[in-house]
């Protein structure tokens, strides 16, 4: 678990927030999207997951719907206290070695686009050493003009806007990124740290981590599975 903050995130709002800036009950609020879909469609039924940085769950109890198993992991007990249904393990991504393996290891919500790329390294060596030789890495990475498409804004049919306000370099390939979550009754703020990655710079990243693109899983490029390799 950790409870210090990252370096360079931040986060403001009502309630709890995590070392990256997340709002524990912005979390608790945000609806789930097309991921289960996109996540079945790339793996064997009953599959057993382990969800690394799974939040409150959004992701995690639609899989459980679907009859996946789940463990989720996060470094705040705060976001692991909403998770139903799931085996929940408080622990930073990187320091994570739990001595077994996984027919899938789903790395969601770029984390994979860190600033630090020792933790990145870190990140993806922990997928290796925890997915079966026959199982699968999903990787959630950002779109192609993500950076460059500021602002910009979201209106969700639930009834909140979601703004990106800025991207800004910090320098070494690094942006700081504003974004803005407005609800009727409350507003959340995140900052965090991104670093871009091409695709060919994601497939060598990978490389270097002994995985490589299986496929790509929509037509963004957003959502990649990753086998060893
Ligand atoms: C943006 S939230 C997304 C949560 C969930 N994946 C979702 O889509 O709803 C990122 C989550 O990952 C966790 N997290 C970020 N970096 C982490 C790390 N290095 N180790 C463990 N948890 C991490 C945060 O605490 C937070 O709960």
């Amino acid at each position: 678990m950790r409870t210090e903050k990252r370096q360079g995130h931040e986060g403001t709002g009502p309630g709890a927030i995590t070392p990256d800036g997340c709002a524990v009950e912005l979390y608790t609020r945000l609806p789930v999207g097309a991921e289960p879909d996109i996540i079945t469609s790339a793996v064997p039924a009953a599959s057993h997951i382990l969800e690394l940085g799974s939040g409150v769950g959004r992701i995690t109890h639609p899989l459980l719907e679907l009859g996946f198993t789940v463990t989720a992991v996060d470094e705040s007990a705060e976001m692991l206290e909403h998770v139903h249904g799931a085996r929940t393990i408080p622990s930073t991504i990187e320091d994570l070695d739990l001595g077994e393996t996984f027919d899938v290891v789903l790395l969601p919500s770029f984390l994979i686009h860190t600033g630090d790329v020792r933790v990145r390294g870190a990140l993806l060596d922990t997928c290796v050493r925890h997915v079966a030789d026959d199982g699968c890495v999903l990787i959630q990475r950002e779109g192609a003009d993500w950076h460059t498409d500021v602002p910009r804004e979201r209106v969700d049919p639930s009834g909140f806007v979601v703004r990106i306000l800025s991207s800004e370099p910090v320098g070494d390939g690094v942006d700081r990124v504003h974004a803005e979550y407005v609800f009727p009754d409350a507003t959340w703020t995140q900052t965090f740290l991104s670093r871009a990655l091409t695709r060919d710079g994601f497939e060598e990243v990978l490389e270097e981590a002994g995985l490589k693109v299986d496929r790509y899983l929509t037509d963004d490029g957003v959502w990649v599975r990753a086998v060893k390799g």
